[in-house]
């Protein structure tokens, strides 16, 4: 007579060895912080690129695009260096996507100069005739809504004091408002004037597209 004639013990038995199992391997690794790495040279999002990040999560950017470079030698060669869990230590909701129609945007920060961004979202077709990136030019004619930033940076837990929060708005609203500013003339030629002197939620979007990978290319470059 082995266990397996007697039913109602074999069924405990074996939902005990599941919940063993189940909790040695989920719920003791959900607790330990070596399973969560925060990288010392990762910098959470400012108050605006956090603005951004929203935008790109309202407008579905995440549908087209990923944002995971994989460890293959082709991806690598793409992109630049694949991705690593610590890198998304402030990424809530994770945004890796899982539809490639567009390019990976992992390590897209400093790969353009905001001035392309400006013209691509405009209009991804005036760039490159065949793609099916819709045009995002209206985000240029709405003025980004800052009154929850605040809120939503200590939710996430950035560890910003309300004035930090406006200081990263007025700083942010200053580059790019400035005469100097690299990307003026692109910028102009989307954004109406009555809002030249504001933040739109382009420019938002902007910031945070440059903030991706950027940290890890600062740590590369240092090594
Ligand atoms: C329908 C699918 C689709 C959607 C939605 C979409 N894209 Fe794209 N995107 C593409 C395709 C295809 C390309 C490649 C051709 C091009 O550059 O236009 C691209 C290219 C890009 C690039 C250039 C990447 C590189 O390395 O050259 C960026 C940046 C980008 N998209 C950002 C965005 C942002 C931000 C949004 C949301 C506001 C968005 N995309 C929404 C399909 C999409």
């Amino acid at each position: 007579m082995g266990i397996t004639s007697k039913p109602v013990v074999f069924a405990v038995l074996s939902a005990a060895v599941i919940l063993i199992g189940t909790t040695a391997t989920v719920f003791i690794p959900l607790f330990m912080p070596s399973t969560q790495p925060i990288s010392a040279s990762i910098k959470p999002y400012t108050a605006v690129e956090q603005e951004g990040r929203d935008i790109y999560m309202r407008e579905g950017c995440n549908n087209c695009h990923t944002q995971t470079v994989r460890p293959l030698r082709t991806e690598v060669l793409r992109y630049g260096e694949y991705s690593k869990p610590e890198e998304f230590a402030y990424d809530r909701p994770f945004l890796w996507g899982s539809r490639r129609t567009g390019p990976d945007l992992n390590r897209v920060g400093g790969k353009y100069p905001d001035s392309w961004h400006y013209t691509h979202l405009m209009s991804p077709q005036g760039m490159f005739e065949k793609s099916n990136m819709p045009p995002y030019a209206w985000l240029a004619k709405n003025k980004l809504d800052t009154g929850y930033s605040y809120k939503k940076c200590s939710v996430l837990g950035y560890g910003y004091s309300k004035s930090d929060v406006e200081q990263q708005i007025g700083q942010y609203k200053a580059t790019v408002t400035d005469g100097a500013y690299p990307s003026k003339g692109s910028r102009d030629k989307v954004t109406p004037p009555e809002l030249r002197k504001e933040l739109t939620e382009m420019d938002a979007l902007i910031a945070y597209i440059q903030k991706l990978g950027r940290d890890v290319k600062n740590m590369e470059a240092k090594k």
